[in-house]
């Protein structure tokens, strides 16, 4: 444990010498501001801009799907044709006029991959009760369907890549796609896609590695996990599992998705660590390690870089405060927390799709 971190400080990936200016990371936040086509619309670019303004060590992108079929919400911009990609540029080059670096986070929404949105039967590790589904049920993917998700992961980090991108994270958590494959009761597979943890992870290696193999070497890759998920069956014990078969690999960064990095671990018997701590403490050199949830105030970044994590991230606090990762530096920062008026969110760059949709999380919205 290191007393001496700060949040300012600037930090180096070790496998690519890659520098950033400071340990924040603005976490995924999916926006509803993009276009029906899947064009990142320029509101989505200004909300990312601001934030990069605002001193960001890494801006990380909305999940975005890899494929029409992977698409999860409207407003969600895609990496999967190529009259996506000029906007792409776009975003990408205004966010190097600032000093931070610009990661895409892919996904695939399986199974909440809604069929009135996608037109198609959402595809999952296994035939599972679905409502997103006409026919109540989801597809199990079949070898060519996984063949086909790999390719979409593939070509999607490459236009990440030929767009300017710094990076990519896969998105392994929350239970959309790679994390359905994870999960115990999601994945009922019997064949080398199921069983043990091993064959459950395979969809997340082999989409790692066919990105691996594709992109250059200096291309940044992290994946995003989910310690603990009752409802699909991902346990914090399979989880250091999986920690220790990432970091055997060629990877930048685990982002571990905690929502209350304060909390302990709800399946540990007489715990009384952390998420981040247990799985940090559970090996040594491990890839940079990100950490996010209920991250506010200055004291509270500096807890999180006490517990083990490289890198803090944030999302809520960053809707509210588009200048947090320069103002965390004060050791005494400690935002105004939400309901926040709409005419503040509107200054804060969110458009009128934005501001709506963040009505759904209670207490945000004035
Ligand atoms: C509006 C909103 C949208 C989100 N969208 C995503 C997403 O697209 N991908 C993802 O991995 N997490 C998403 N999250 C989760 C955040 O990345 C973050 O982990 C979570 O909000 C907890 O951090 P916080 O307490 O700092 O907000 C979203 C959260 C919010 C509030």
């Amino acid at each position: 444990m290191n007393f001496k971190l700060k949040i300012s400080d600037n930090y180096i990936f070790s496998r690519t010498n890659l520098q950033i200016q400071n340990r924040t990371v603005l976490a995924a936040m999916t926006n509803m501001q993009s276009h029906d086509d899947g064009t990142l619309s320029d509101d989505e670019i200004t909300w990312l801009l601001e934030r990069a303004k605002g001193g960001f060590g890494i801006i990380t992108t909305a999940a975005t799907n890899v494929s029409k079929e992977g698409k999860a919400w409207n407003g969600e911009f895609g990496v999967f044709e190529d009259y996506q990609i000029p906007q792409l540029k776009n975003l990408t080059s205004l966010i190097h006029e600032t000093k931070s670096i610009v990661i895409a986070q892919l996904f695939h929404g399986g199974m909440k991959s809604p069929q009135k949105i996608t037109g198609s039967v959402p595809i999952s590790a296994s035939k599972l009760d679905c409502s997103e589904s006409n026919t109540g049920k989801t597809k199990p993917a079949s070898h060519n369907d996984i063949k086909k998700i790999i390719d979409d992961f593939k070509n999607s980090a490459l236009m990440c890549y030929e767009s300017g991108f710094d990076g990519i994270e896969l998105h392994g958590a929350h239970g959309y796609l790679i994390s359905q494959f994870l999960g115990k009761k999601t994945n009922l597979r019997k064949d080398e896609w199921g069983g043990d943890l091993k064959n459950r992870s395979k969809l997340l290696i082999e989409i790692f590695n066919s990105i691996r193999n594709n992109v250059p070497d200096d291309f940044i890759i992290g994946v995003r996990i989910s310690p603990e998920i009752d409802s699909i069956g991902i346990e914090l014990k399979d989880t250091i599992e999986l920690v220790g078969i990432l970091k055997k690999m060629n990877l930048d960064f685990i982002h571990i998705s905690c929502w209350d990095v304060f909390a302990k671990s709800k399946s540990l018997k007489n715990n009384n660590r952390t998420l981040t701590e247990v799985i940090t403490q559970s090996y040594t050199d491990l890839p940079t390690i990100i950490s996010t949830g209920s991250v506010w105030s200055s004291s509270d970044a500096h807890k999180l870089l006490r517990q083990g994590a490289d890198l803090v991230g944030v999302g809520r606090v960053a809707i509210g405060h588009p200048n947090w990762a320069n103002k965390v530096s004060s050791l005494d920062y400690n935002p105004k927390r939400p309901p926040y008026s709409i005419s503040r969110l509107s200054r804060a760059k969110l458009n009128p799709q934005f501001i709506n949709y963040m009505k759904n999380w209670k207490g945000f919205v004035e």
